[in-house]
Formats: structure tokens, sequence, C-alpha cells
């Protein structure tokens, strides 16, 4: 560009600023056109009706009317940094991770905090699990690492996804409550899959309610597997672990600071980052063979289980720090699209049906809530190293192939190619068996580890827990929804049973219930459910 008269003006970093008379920078349309009048609109006299000529007014209000995306389906609210995680050693013997080859090797990350069912503008304190999605910009392509705050999930298997999260969230004919699970169709669900147990005694804790991101646990949840070069593959395990230690708040603070600020963590974060008062958290593992997992007393498919820290010690692996607030909090925080198939070359899925399953549902909700496939082209999402491949077009196609050639192989030579050495190898595990539908006798039991984290409880922890039942079921319209819920607390622990029973004031304690899965009989509407519902 040439800098042809007055009007253009060279700035400081070389770049082209165009100039008022008085030197500020003109204000332009979209098209980079110079705007005149940003106050009034274009009219027939002052008070005559408005023209279409006015482009610049016509343009201004378009983009207005379409700044709002879809909010996530889920995580809508969430809250994110930028930082960067330092690997302590070489992982080579377990993995072929290129982020895990080389001790002090520093990669960039982005993380993004959330609560699950609240909408985007709900309270930071609500009573729910908090995502912990960590994206890893490596050498060999994005890894991201989509946890949460609690170990283990409400369910066994991705086809229920649809069904915990309707429940969980607004009810459909009265739109409320927009972030709290105390009410009949969450509870409901929940007493009628017993394989949200253990999950329910985690969430009825104060974890739920944690004093801040920085003193948060994260967890990949599901087991992974790590595999090195020799195709070896070790299953694996993901904790992170805050310096600052875990801290919750207690129900009565966590109310109060919702209504004086319900910004509260999104506030905590932002000011020590500012402040320059880093957090951080180690990443460590727990990695163990096939020999282990068949001894082990649950299947470690099953992502409502956990394995034992003092079974399994969890190891340190590396350090992540945060250090840096995005510029700006749309086309980060907002566009960040994270999406559990996101591995490198040595990380790899184990079987757990939940896993496979969110497999699928990232790719499609990204395509949705961003608006087409091309959302890998937002810098916030495209990789930190170099790649190659013949994907073109579609909507807002920032990249396209250089050149004639758009496919592979071709006889000109030109392109990339794949590696079957270097590129990514699925692990070749041995698969058979018929195609069913069924869920395996190994992911039976849904309270034993249920009543190992109550037990783990001190005597405060396991107050707060039962005062948080007593809570949540007494929004409970249904009777018969409460007492189900006792009905399972029994198999888990009599007296955290016998208590919340005494304070919903249930009179006659019902039957420990039945550990199985609920029969389609179990499913039909309870004649007591359908007087409280008229
Ligand atoms: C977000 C699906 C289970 C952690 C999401 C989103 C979807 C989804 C559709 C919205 C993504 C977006 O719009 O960007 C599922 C399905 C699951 C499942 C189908 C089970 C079948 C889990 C589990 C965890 C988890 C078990 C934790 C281990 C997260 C996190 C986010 C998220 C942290 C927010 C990511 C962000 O901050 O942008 N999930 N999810 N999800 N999910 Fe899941």
């Amino acid at each position: 560009v040439t800098i042809h008269d007055q009007q253009l003006h060279r700035g400081q970093g070389g770049e082209l600023h165009q100039i008022a008379e008085d030197g500020h920078d003109i204000l332009t349309t979209a098209q980079g056109g110079p705007v005149s009048d940003d106050q009034n609109t274009l009219r027939v006299g002052a008070r005559g009706p408005a023209l279409m000529d006015d482009f610049h007014y016509r343009e201004k209000m378009f983009h207005f009317d379409h700044e709002r995306i879809p909010e996530r389906v889920v995580h809508a609210r969430g809250y994110g940094a930028h930082g960067f995680f330092e690997t302590y050693e070489s992982l080579a013997a377990y993995t072929r991770a290129d982020i895990f080859q080389r001790a002090g090797e520093k990669t960039p990350v982005f993380v993004r905090f959330s609560t699950v069912a609240g909408n985007k503008g709900s309270a930071d304190l609500a009573r729910d699990v908090r995502g912990f999605a960590v994206k890893m910009y490596t050498q060999e392509g994005n890894w991201d690492l989509v946890g949460n705050n609690i170990p283990v999930f409400f369910i066994q298997d991705a086809i229920k996804f649809p069904d915990i999260i309707h429940a969980a969230k607004q009810e459909p004919d009265r739109a409320f409550p927009q972030a709290q699970t105390a009410h009949d169709n969450f509870w409901d669900f929940i007493s009628l899959t017993p394989e949200s147990m253990n999950m329910v005694m985690w969430i009825m804790s104060d974890r739920t309610i944690p004093r801040s991101f920085r003193f948060m646990e994260g967890f990949g949840v599901h087991t992974f597997r790590f595999v090195n070069a020799k195709d070896e593959s070790t299953f694996v395990k993901f904790h992170w672990k805050p310096k600052l230690g875990l801290q919750s708040v207690a129900w009565n603070e966590a109310v109060k600071i919702n209504g004086a600020d319900p910004d509260f963590h999104r506030r905590d974060l932002w000011q020590s980052i500012q402040s320059g008062n880093f957090p951080e958290w180690e990443l460590c593992v727990q990695l163990f063979d096939q020999e282990f997992a068949d001894n082990f007393d649950f299947d470690i498919l099953d992502p409502t289980k956990i394995i034992p820290e003092e079974i399994l010690p969890v190891q340190p692996i590396g350090r992540l720090v945060l250090d840096r607030m995005p510029d700006n909090f749309f086309a980060e925080t907002e566009q960040v699209a994270f999406m559990t198939q996101n591995v490198p070359p040595g990380i790899d899925f184990s079987n757990d049906p939940l896993l496979q399953g969110r497999n699928f549902s990232y790719l499609d909700t990204q395509l949705k809530r961003l608006g087409g496939p091309n959302f890998t082209h937002l810098p916030i999402n495209a990789p930190k190293c170099p790649f190659h491949n013949f994907q073109q077009d579609g909507h807002m196609a920032m990249r396209n192939p250089v050149g004639r050639t758009n496919y592979q192989p071709n006889s000109r030579g030109e392109g990339p190619r794949e590696s079957p050495t270097r590129g990514y190898r699925h692990f070749p595990s041995e698969e058979q068996g018929q195609k069913v539908r069924l869920r395996p006798e190994s992911f039976a039991d849904h309270y034993s580890q249920a009543r190992q984290f109550f037990i783990s409880q001190t005597p405060p922890e396991q107050r707060h827990i039962a005062m948080a039942l007593t809570f949540e079921l007494s929004k409970v319209e249904n009777p018969v929804i409460r007492e189900r819920m006792v009905s399972h607390l029994l198999n888990i622990d009599e007296t955290l049973a016998t208590t919340v029973a005494q304070k919903l004031g249930i009179q006659s304690m019902p039957k420990p219930a039945d550990a199985a899965m609920p029969t389609r009989q179990d499913l039909e509407p309870s004649p007591a459910l359908s007087i409280v519902e008229r």
C-alpha cells in the first residue's frame, strides 16, 4: 500500500491507519469505508422516514443482530486462561506422545473451567460439577483433556447423556431452575438410575461448591491408554492436583456469594492472573496394565468408578501454569472447541462406553455451535505445529490448498503424504463379540464406591452431604421420588439415609432399593406420582 495522501498514516508497528483531520483513527465500516456520522441514521428531513441508502446503519445493525452464537448445550458458563504445561521427565517407556519425551519441555495450553447445567449467564457458585478442559498445543497436534473436577460420572453409557442433561437443566414447561439440581426432573432421573449413586455422593459433597477454580482438582475420568514406540499399551487415568490444595466454601457462603457476586470465580481467576499470582496444577497419572485391571473389583472401563489412590498412588508427570488471560473473551473462551477425540500419537482410548460416545458428540456439536466445518481455522482452535491437508472450502474458509493439486495421491509429487511410522496408529487391541445392547455384569455394583466415598469423609463433611441431600430433596415436590432416593441411601449408609428421611419428614422408612437397572415396570408412573402431578 502506498501512502498517497494525508488520510493514511503508518503506525509504530508499521500498520496503516486512516486518520481524520485532527489525527484520530477514522471509524470505518467492515468494508473499510470511512464513516462521517455514527450518531444519526440517514433520513428524509430531520423528522422523516429512514432511507434504504443508509448502508452504514444497515451493516452496523446487521452485525449486531448476529452477535450471538448458540451457547454450549452443556458447560455453557465458563472462563478460560492461557498458560503452559511443563513435562517433568521423559515418559518414553510408556508413551510416544511428543509432549512427554523431553524433561523440561514447555507446551502452550488453553484451559476452560465451567459449570455443567447452568446457562451462560448463571451464577458461579451453583452446586454443580465443574468442567476442567485443557487444550495442549503439542508438536504433534492438539491434545484435549476434557475433564471435570469430579473423578466419576453419572452414567455408564453415552446413550443416556441426553436424558441426564435434559433432567438436570431447566424443566421444559417452566424454564426453571436455571442452574440448580434441586428439582423433580433431576432427582426423578437420578432415583431411577442406580449407576449414578457414586456421583451423587460426590456432587452432594463440598466439591461442587469450590472456593475458586484455583483450588479445584481435575480428572480425565475415563481410562485412557498410553502407547509407546513399540506399540505397547499401558492404561492411564489423568488427575490434575492444585498446588494450592483443595478448598470449598460452605453452602451458606455459596448462597450469599451467588447473590452478592455471581461472577465470583471469574473475578478470582482474573485477579490472581492479572496480579501475577499464577495458579498451578500438577498432572498426575495412575498407570496400570491389563493384569491389574483384571484383578480389580470394578471394571476399569466403567466411568462411575475410581481406582482408589491408596491402591494405586498417583505419580506427578508435569505441571500446568496459567499465566495469561485471553485478550478477548468471545474469540478465545467462547470459540474454543474442545473435543475428546483430539489425541496425539501415543495417547489412545479405552473401550469405556461413555468415552466412545463422547468421541462422536464433540465434533458434531462444534459444527452446530461454531457454524461450519472450518472452526479449526479460528486461532484458538488451530494447531500450533505445522499442519498440511487437502481440506478446502466451506463457510468462512481461511485456508485453502495452494496451487493446482488438492488430492492425494497425485502424479506431480505435490502436497503432504501419510506416514505409516510417524502418523497416528490406533492401538491394535483385539476385539470380538456379538453385536448386542447389553451392560456388562462387571458394571453392576453401584453402591460400594458410593459408600467408600461417604465413609472417607470427615464428620463435618458427612454432615454437609446430609444437609445438601436434605435441601435438594426438600425442593422435590413428589414424595415418591424422595422415598426412592432414601431407599438408595439405605444401600450406601444407614445413618445418612435415616438422617435425611427424618429431616424430610418421611414417616416410615422404605425398603433398600433394588440395585438392578430399573425395569420397564418401575418406569410406569406410580399412582402417587400421577396424583401429585395432577
Ligand atoms: C462440553 C457432550 C460427558 C466434560 C460438552 C459439550 C457436549 C458434551 C456436546 C459441549 C461442547 C461445546 O459446545 O463446545 C458430552 C457427552 C458426554 C459427556 C455426550 C457423555 C456421553 C462428559 C464427561 C466429562 C465432560 C464425562 C468429564 C470427564 C465436558 C467439559 C465440557 C463439555 C469440561 C466443556 C468444554 C469447554 O469448556 O468448552 N460435553 N459430554 N463431558 N464436557 Fe462433555
